[in-house]
């Protein structure tokens, strides 16, 4: 009988990896976590342009004020090598749960930091980090095995090269991770562009700051439209 059980339960459990769910971000269900963006780590990261890679961080970090999202950060021995998250990071989420890990590789494997995630009472966890087969995947990785849904924000993921980070979200992938970027990520959290906090006024400011080529976008428009306006 117990066999049995064990049995259906691998059936089921083989069924949830291999088919494709669509689960979508909801802003009230969401918290967004911070993880190992530290400035030594970044130093190692060689599949994004330094610059990007930079504003991909903060813009991960920022995704949490512009939904009011729950917010974690951590990282891990910042006395070391690793270093401190970049202060651009720590000044947006001033009052919220920061835990130094003084030695756990996997986020998880922290009471404090397991606690954080637990208090916020979310299902869906939106998650970044460096470098992306250790710190975001494990992480990723143990918050599926818990029974959240995980997206990955695989733009302020960075690793070595890109064949490491292939393999990272291959296996990410595996067990269910939403592999996203940004802006998919942001899209989606604003699900109606009707919707308010936050409205698009506040939704395209970010982009402004942020995603360039919609930023783009937006201010052609607006600039066609005043001078249509001024004809
Ligand atoms: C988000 O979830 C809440 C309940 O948790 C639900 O009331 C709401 O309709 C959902 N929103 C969207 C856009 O699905
Ligand atoms: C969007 O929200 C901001 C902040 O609440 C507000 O100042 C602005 O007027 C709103 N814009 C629109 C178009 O509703």
């Amino acid at each position: 009988m117990k066999s049995q059980v064990l049995q259906i339960t691998a059936i089921v459990a083989a069924t949830i990896v291999q088919g494709y769910e669509f689960v979508r971000l909801n802003k009230t269900d969401a918290a967004l976590l911070i993880v190992d963006h530290q400035i030594g780590l970044a130093t190692l990261v060689r599949d994004y342009e330094p610059t990007v890679f930079r504003q991909s961080v903060i813009a991960h970090a920022a995704i949490g004020n512009l939904f009011n999202l729950p917010t974690i950060m951590t990282t891990s021995a910042e006395t070391g090598p690793n270093g401190k998250l970049p202060k651009e990071v720590t000044d947006l989420h001033p009052n919220a749960p920061y835990i130094k890990r003084n030695g756990e590789v996997d986020a998880w494997d922290n009471p404090e930091f397991k606690a954080a995630v637990k208090a916020t009472g979310k299902s869906q966890m939106i998650i970044a980090g460096i470098v992306t087969e250790v710190c975001t995947s494990f992480l990723a990785l143990s918050l599926r095995a818990e029974g959240y849904e995980v997206f990955a924000n695989t733009e302020a993921s960075g690793t070595f090269n890109d064949k490491l980070a292939a393999d990272a979200n291959r296996r990410m992938e595996g067990a269910g991770v939403h592999l996203m970027g940004m802006f998919g990520i942001v899209a989606d959290l604003q699900r109606d562009w009707r919707n308010t906090s936050p409205n698009a006024t506040e939704v395209f400011a970010y982009m402004d700051k942020y995603q360039a080529p919609v930023a783009l976008m937006a201010r052609h428009y607006s600039d066609a439209i005043s001078s249509a306006g001024n004809a």
